[in-house]
């Protein structure tokens, strides 16, 4: 991960997969463009070459998508805004979520940052030293009910500065948590590697597995804000199909499909 930089181009990335022994695929690489997200669930409609693997890249994002209704907001070459395309089957749609976290936390372990404390706050942000490095949307296509498939948005925060604005406690970019500098087309070829692993891995209890031995806060006493209100209990499990498993005050367990945890 500590190559010269470059910009992030057609050139730079397929000669960024070729060396790293990744196969090369249809992609689609954008100076600006309004989502990625969008562009990809656009191209899964053509339905030309929009293979599972394949993907979209932009340097910035000018109407980025974040989770539960929010927008997501980066600045030329400051991160790296991706979508990976899929088309799994509707019972793995649990598992997309799960796989793009691990990947990128993957990546960012395998690469420079073993000394770093990474890992993954449910349900799939990625936190370094617990601040957040990362975050994912799929977004499902359907054909009425059939599943045409999935775009998986993928945000890195590479070196974006966060200082004087309200995330300046609890975000990070990659650059200063490593101390090094990053090539993105380089970052993207390694992200798309563990990508590819776990994608064919998807329908594995070694997926659930280690997404759920990467999660930082089980065990811990959280609060978790969701769409009737905010709860607080102990994490106490994950369930295959991601939900969380809140153990209340009063010894109930509630189960939890959408919304932020916070410690304490
Ligand atoms: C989150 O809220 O944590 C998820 C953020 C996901 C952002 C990525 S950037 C690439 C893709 N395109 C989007 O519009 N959003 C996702």
């Amino acid at each position: 991960m500590d190559a010269a930089q470059t910009d992030l181009t057609e050139a730079t990335i397929s000669a960024a997969l070729a060396d790293r022994g990744v196969a090369l695929r249809p992609f689609r690489c954008l100076n600006e463009t309004q989502s990625t997200n969008d562009d990809a669930l656009s191209w899964l409609a053509e339905a030309t070459d929009a293979v599972d693997g394949a993907f979209v890249v932009a340097d910035l994002q000018t109407k980025g998508r974040g989770r539960l209704g929010r927008t997501w907001v980066t600045t030329p070459g400051g991160a790296l805004t991706l979508t990976y395309l899929m088309r799994p089957q509707v019972e793995q749609l649990a598992r997309v979520g799960m796989l793009g976290a691990l990947s990128v936390c993957e990546t960012i372990r395998h690469g420079a940052g073993a000394h770093v404390r990474c890992g993954i706050k449910w349900p799939n942000d990625v936190q370094i030293n617990g601040r957040k490095v990362c975050g994912v949307l799929p977004e499902a296509a359907w054909d009425g009910s059939r599943l045409r498939g999935v775009a998986l948005g993928i945000g890195l925060n590479v070196r974006l500065d966060f200082a004087g604005t309200a995330q300046e406690q609890t975000a990070v970019s990659l650059e200063p948590a490593l101390g090094l500098p990053i090539d993105r087309a380089d970052l993207l070829a390694r992200l798309i590697e563990r990508l590819d692993y776990w994608r064919a891995q998807i329908a594995s209890t070694d997926l659930f597995d280690t997404w759920r031995a990467h999660l930082n806060m089980i065990g811990e006493r959280v609060s978790v804000s969701e769409a009737a209100g905010v709860v607080n209990g102990v994490a106490e499990a994950v369930e295959p199909s991601g939900a969380l498993l809140l153990r209340l005050d009063d010894g109930s367990v509630q189960r939890v499909i959408a919304g932020d945890i916070a410690l304490g």
